[in-house]
């Protein structure tokens, strides 16, 4: 689509300036636009947000600001809506140790998917030590979907948190209806939309799920910078994670209050120049529009999968998907092996359970190879791809 507007592509030095870079749902590279903001930002804006009565503080802080309302209007919550956190693990992790802290007694239920993210596992895991609630898992298809999504009916989850598009499968869970019949039975719904958010458009007011977290390295933007959405009335009503720094109206010997939202949940200094960052990828992601980039992934992906299943040998763990992820084993030859051997032909893949062991164990696989494209990918890297695995597979 625009290779030419990401410089790794041409400087880095390992690849003879010919990679092929496919992991791109562990991370994405980054275009010019963004790294130029960095020097940018340093060289005129760089001051601590909040703290300083001066100008430069108040231009950094401004900067910071606009950055919040521009992730709001991308997913179309209100500004006081958008949390900054460092990645999505933490969002998840802030949700658990406030919110569902808060909201979970022993004798409640919550619904997570055998699809999830480690992220979406582990804490849950932490906290139901501590309170001793039910976990219950949506199991999946013969095709990789996510089944009797009508459990919700009959086990009523106090929370239901899933992701939107597997990390793993790529397949793109129906998100909708787990809504529709959360709401029927009161849940609160937590959407990880990490794989979801650079894909596809997110509107969360027609969503209408409580809370949806993602982060900005997975959508051409900084490391560091992870999102949380909440619906405002219920972020009001949840006590601070973390507590330092500007996250108090006042303190004394023995209390605090805390500040309104969204400040309540940013306490010491903030990953300011980064979010400052961010918002550039946002602006570049709309410069090439949300319906395009959804259409030339669609594209792409279904070719991936065409050009990947006439590889002898090869087992795709999901479905001809629309978004480019797909996890597969080839013969006997171990997922790290196929990697270093892809490697030598310059393509970088993700190898091993992709913090997902709960799947992994479901699909009875120790590890797998995962593809995954994004908008700088083109037909030729995927042809290179499908070349390199078949002589692979003639390898053993
Ligand atoms: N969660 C990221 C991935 O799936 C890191 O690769």
């Amino acid at each position: 689509m625009n290779k030419k507007d990401f410089p790794i592509f041409k400087n880095t030095k390992f690849y003879n300036k010919d990679l092929v870079y496919l992991d791109n749902a562990s991370t994405t590279q980054k275009p010019q636009i963004v790294i130029d903001e960095y020097k940018r930002f340093y060289e005129n804006y760089n001051a601590n947000i909040y703290r300083g009565i001066y100008r430069l503080s108040e231009e950094a802080t401004a900067l910071y600001e606009e950055s919040r309302k521009r992730v709001a209007k991308f997913i179309n919550a209100d500004f006081e809506e958008i949390i900054f956190t460092r990645n999505t693990t933490e969002s998840i992790n802030l949700l658990i140790y406030t919110f569902a802290k808060k909201n979970l007694k022993k004798e409640d239920t919550i619904l997570l998917s055998v699809m999830e993210h480690h992220s979406n596992i582990i804490p849950w895991l932490i906290l139901q030590k501590e309170i001793g609630f039910s976990i219950e898992y949506l199991d999946i298809d013969e095709n990789f979907n996510l089944k009797n999504l009508e459990i919700i009916e009959k086990i009523k989850p106090k929370i239901i948190s899933l992701c939107y598009i597997s990390n793993v499968l790529g397949v793109k869970n129906d998100i909708e209806k787990v809504i529709k019949l959360g709401r029927k039975n009161n849940s609160y719904i937590i959407i990880d939309a990490a794989q979801a958010v650079s894909h596809i458009s997110v509107d969360v007011k027609k969503l209408d799920c409580d809370f949806l977290v993602f982060s900005a390295h997975k959508m051409l933007g900084p490391t560091g910078v992870g999102i949380l959405f909440g619906k405002k009335d219920i972020l009001d009503k949840m006590p601070p994670f973390l507590g330092g720094g500007e996250m108090i109206l006042s303190v004394s010997k023995d209390e605090f209050i805390s500040k309104d939202v969204p400040y309540k949940f940013e306490a010491g200094t903030q990953n300011f120049s980064d979010v400052v960052v961010f918002k550039k990828s946002i602006d570049y992601l709309e410069s090439l529009g949300m319906k395009k980039i959804e259409k030339y992934i669609k594209d792409l992906s279904f070719y991936t999968y065409d050009k990947l299943s006439e590889v002898p040998g090869i087992k795709i763990y999901g479905n001809r998907n629309e978004f480019g992820i797909y996890s597969f084993s080839l013969k006997k030859i171990h997922s790290h092996d196929i990697s270093s051997f892809l490697d030598e032909d310059n393509i970088a893949i993700r190898a091993g359970h992709h913090c997902a062991e709960v799947l992994m164990k479901n699909l009875k696989v120790n590890s797998l190879s995962r593809v995954s494209i994004y908008i700088y990918n083109d037909e030729s890297d995927i042809d290179k791809l499908s070349e390199s695995l078949k002589n692979i597979s003639k390898l053993f």
